[in-house]
């Protein structure tokens, strides 16, 4: 099965529980990246910004919620259960946020050039079969001077990392089990987590992209960073 088909079967299977198994996970704490996230964006004071890979929404909702009217807020995905359940948290909410979900690949995106005046990816990077070619897409979409904003795992400093690997490995698939009843696809995480570049790689790889002034903003002791960029 291609990876990306593997991915979004994955999501699918967890999705439920996936909000949940997030905060409990995370032990509350992606709360505040996310605010930390948005409150980045909120800056730029942006028309139009496109969550992608936005999963259940949290962020896209975050951002409608903190941007206010003015600012057009639309979330991607390629995963539709995950879609279905941003959508249904959408209708529950009063007044129900005017928030476009939709299905699109971050590989090949349905959007115009130079269309959009922010981009917004939490913890989706990571997932993507082919990371340059979604820098692109993402760098395509943005209009000149546009931002980007990654959101995603990184590796934490170094006194901190026996404890945190062994905490993936060991404890994170037996805790996401319990909760989710898949402790495959946090075995999976874990493991990607553990992959992927550190924040200096992924600043490079931003900048071959196209983006210039590229930041990383280390959180946690490292465990997830901000990587913002301009196209
Ligand atoms: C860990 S979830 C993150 C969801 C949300 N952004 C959050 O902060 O909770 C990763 C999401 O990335 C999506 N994803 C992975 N690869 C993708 C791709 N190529 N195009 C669109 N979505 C993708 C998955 O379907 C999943 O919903």
């Amino acid at each position: 099965m291609p990876e990306a088909e593997a991915v979004c079967r994955m999501f699918g299977r967890i999705a439920k529980r996936y909000d949940l198994s997030n905060h409990l996970l995370s032990w509350g704490i992606d709360f505040w990246w996310r605010r930390t996230l948005v409150r980045r964006v909120k800056r730029t004071n942006p028309g139009n910004v496109v969550d992608l890979a936005t999963g259940s929404g949290d962020v896209a909702f975050a951002l409608k919620r903190k941007l206010g009217v003015r600012t057009k807020v639309q979330g991607l995905d390629f995963c539709q259960p995950m879609l279905d359940e941003a959508e249904r948290k959408r209708r529950n909410r009063n007044p129900v946020p005017a928030i476009h979900f939709g299905w699109a690949d971050i590989l090949d995106l349905p959007l115009e050039s130079d269309s959009v005046d922010a981009v917004t990816v939490a913890f989706g990077i990571r997932n993507l079969e082919n990371r340059s070619r979604g820098l692109e897409e993402i760098r395509r979409i943005l209009r000149p001077g546009g931002k980007v904003f990654i959101l995603e795992f990184s590796q934490p400093y170094r006194w901190f990392r026996p404890f945190y690997y062994t905490y993936l490995k060991y404890v994170l698939p037996v805790l996401a089990g319990w909760i989710t009843g898949r402790p495959e696809a946090y075995d999976y995480l874990g493991g990607t987590i553990v992959k992927f570049p550190r924040r200096r790689g992924l600043t490079l790889e931003i900048r071959e992209a196209g983006f210039h002034d590229v930041l990383a903003i280390p959180m946690t002791l490292g465990i997830v960073s901000i990587h913002q960029g301009t196209a």
